[in-house]
C-alpha cells in the first residue's frame, strides 16, 4: 500500500491524521492527503557511509562585495534591497490576479533593456497572451525570452542551456516535476519544484523569481511552503478595486526586511509612486472626524497615512469591531487602555477602524493615532488637518518611544503639515514653523484634546 502523509497545504506541517484545523499554523480546511515522499536515501541513517571534507573559512576573510543589478523601476530595486543580487531565489507571493505576472514581465523587460538575459516561463498563460500583454505594456521591443511550460526537467535543461542571469517562474503552482509522485500545485510538487529550481539557480548563478500565488483554499500549496528556501520574500498586496499596490519584503537575506514598494495598476501596466505618502493622503479633504494622519515607518522609508475611526451607537449585546488594514489584538487593547485608564468607554458603541488606501501596518507606533482617530470619531469632533501624530501606548496609558521619530516629522514637514503631536521621550530637533506637542500619557492627550469626556 502506498504511504500517504496529511500535509498543510498553507504552512507545509505534516500530520498524523486528517484534522479540519492545522494545529501548526491554525489555518481551517486546508490538510490534505497526499501519498508520501518517495523514499529516497532518507531512509538510511547517514552514519555509515563517509562524506566530503568541507572547506571551512574565517570570519575575518574577504568577500568580493555583492554586486547588485538594477532594473531601473526604483521601487522594485529598493524592495529587493538596492538591487538584484547574482544567483539569488526570490519569491513573489500575492491573490490571483493583483498583478503578479505583470510586475515580473516589466521587470523581466526592464532588466533586458538593460543587458541581463532575462527569461520568461509562463505555466498560465500561452506565449501569444504573454505577447498581448506585453504588446499593451509597451514592452514588445523589450529581449525578453518567452516560454509557455510546465514540465520542470524541461525548463532546467533549457535553463542550463540558455544561462540567463534573471529567470521567472510563473507560477510555481502550476510546474510539474516527474520525480515526484503527486499532482501540480500539491504539497509535494510545489515543494519539489522549489528545491529544484533554488538549488539550480545557485549552482547555475541564476537569479529565480517563483511566483506563487496565495490561496484561502485548501486546493493548492501556499507560497508559506516555499518561503524557507528563497533568500528573498516579496509580498504583492492590494485591495480589488483600489488601483494602489503595494510590494512588501518580508524576507530579505540581502536587505531590510519591511520594505516597501508602492505602484499604481493603470491600463499601461504598473506605474511606481514615488511619493507615496502624498498618494496616501490625495484622497482626504477637510478635516472629518475620526481622520487622522499616522506618521509611519515602512522599512526604511517614512510615510504618512490616514487612520479613519467611525464610532456608532450599537444595536447588537456584543458591539462590532471591524478593523482594515490593522490588528484586532491591537485594538482591543487600546478600547481597554481608553477605558481603564482614561474613564472613555465604547461599550454599546460598534467601532469600524480602516487604514486608508489599502494600506496595511503593523506598527505599534500607530497606537496613540490609532486612540485619536477613536476618540475623535467618538466626540465627533475633528482634529486639526495639519498635525500627525504617532505614539506607542503601553498598558499602563503611558506613551513609549519609538524609533525614527526625525524622519517622521521631516517627512510631515516635506508634505505641508505644520504641527506633531509624540510620546515626550523622543529626542528630536524642533524646527521653524513647526510645532511637536509632546506627551507622556494617553490621559495627557484625552484632557488636553477633548476636555473632560462623559464616559
Ligand atoms: P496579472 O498580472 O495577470 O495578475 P496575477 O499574475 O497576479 O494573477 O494582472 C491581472 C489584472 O491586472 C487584470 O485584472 C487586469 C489588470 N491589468 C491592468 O489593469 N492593466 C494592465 O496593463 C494589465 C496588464 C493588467
Ligand atoms: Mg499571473
Amino acid at each position: 500500500m502506498a504511504k500517504v502523509s496529511f500535509t498543510c497545504s498553507a504552512c507545509g506541517a505534516t500530520h498524523k491524521k486528517w484534522a479540519g484545523k492545522c494545529e501548526s499554523c491554525g489555518a481551517w480546511n486546508t490538510i490534505i492527503e497526499e501519498s508520501a515522499l518517495s523514499a529516497g536515501p532518507g531512509k538510511k541513517t547517514l552514519g555509515a557511509a563517509r562524506g566530503h571534507r568541507i572547506t571551512l573559512s574565517d570570519l575575518s576573510a574577504k568577500d568580493a562585495p555583492l554586486r547588485r543589478d538594477l532594473s531601473g523601476i526604483s521601487e522594485f530595486d529598493r524592495v529587493l534591497g538596492g538591487g538584484l543580487v547574482p544567483a539569488s531565489a526570490i519569491l513573489v507571493g500575492g491573490d490571483p490576479g493583483i498583478g503578479k505576472s505583470t510586475l515580473l514581465l516589466q521587470a523581466a523587460a526592464a532588466f533586458a533593456r538593460r543587458g541581463l538575459k532575462s527569461l520568461y516561463v509562463s505555466g498560465e498563460e500561452a506565449a501569444s497572451q504573454i505577447r498581448m500583454r506585453a504588446n499593451r505594456l509597451g514592452l514588445r521591443d523589450a529581449p525578453v525570452l518567452l516560454a509557455a511550460e510546465t514540465n520542470l526537467r524541461d525548463i532546467m535543461t533549457t535553463l542550463d542551456a540558455e544561462r540567463p542571469q534573471f529567470a521567472i517562474i510563473d507560477s510555481i503552482q502550476t510546474m510539474w516535476a516527474d520525480h515526484v509522485d503527486s499532482a501540480p500545485g500539491s504539497v509535494s510538487q510545489v515543494r519539489a519544484a522549489a528545491h529544484e529550481l533554488t538549488s539550480f539557480a545557485k549552482r547555475r548563478g541564476i537569479s529565480v523569481v517563483l511566483v506563487g500565488h496565495v490561496t484561502k483554499e485548501g486546493q493548492i500549496a501556499g507560497p508559506r511552503v516555499v518561503e524557507h528556501m528563497v533568500d528573498t520574500v516579496l509580498y504583492f498586496e492590494g485591495e480589488r478595486g483600489h488601483q494602489f499596490r503595494i510590494l512588501r519584503a518580508v524576507k530579505n537575506r540581502f536587505g531590510p526586511a519591511d520594505e516597501i514598494g508602492v505602484f499604481e495598476m493603470t491600463g499601461g501596466g504598473l506605474d511606481q509612486v514615488t511619493n507615496p505618502s502624498a498618494l496616501f493622503l490625495s484622497e482626504r479633504e477637510k478635516p472629518t472626524p475620526g481622520s487622522v494622519v499616522f506618521a509611519g515607518i515602512e522599512g526604511t522609508r517614512p510615510l504618512l497615512v490616514e487612520i479613519q475611526a467611525l464610532v456608532a451607537p450599537s444595536p447588537l449585546a456584543t458591539p462590532r469591531r471591524t478593523v482594515v488594514g490593522w490588528d484586532g489584538g491591537r485594538l482591543a487593547m487600546i478600547l481597554a487602555v481608553l477605558e481603564a485608564r482614561c474613564g472613555v468607554s465604547f461599550a454599546g458603541l460598534d467601532v469600524y477602524l480602516n487604514i486608508a488606501g489599502g494600506m496595511r501596518i503593523s506598527e505599534p507606533a500607530a497606537d496613540l493615532a490609532v486612540a485619536a482617530a477613536l476618540l475623535s470619531a467618538r466626540q465627533d469632533k475633528p482634529l486639526a488637518a495639519d498635525c500627525v501624530i504617532f505614539g506607542e501606548i503601553s498598558l499602563s496609558g503611558a506613551l513609549r518611544p519609538i524609533a525614527q521619530a526625525n524622519a517622521r516629522l521631516k517627512e510631515a514637514k516635506k508634505l505641508g503639515f505644520c504641527a506633531a503631536i509624540s510620546p515626550a521621550s523622543i529626542k528630536s530637533v524642533p524646527s521653524d514653523g513647526f510645532a511637536i506637542n509632546k506627551l507622556s500619557d494617553l490621559g495627557e492627550f484625552v484632557v488636553n484634546t477633548f476636555g473632560d469626556i462623559e464616559a
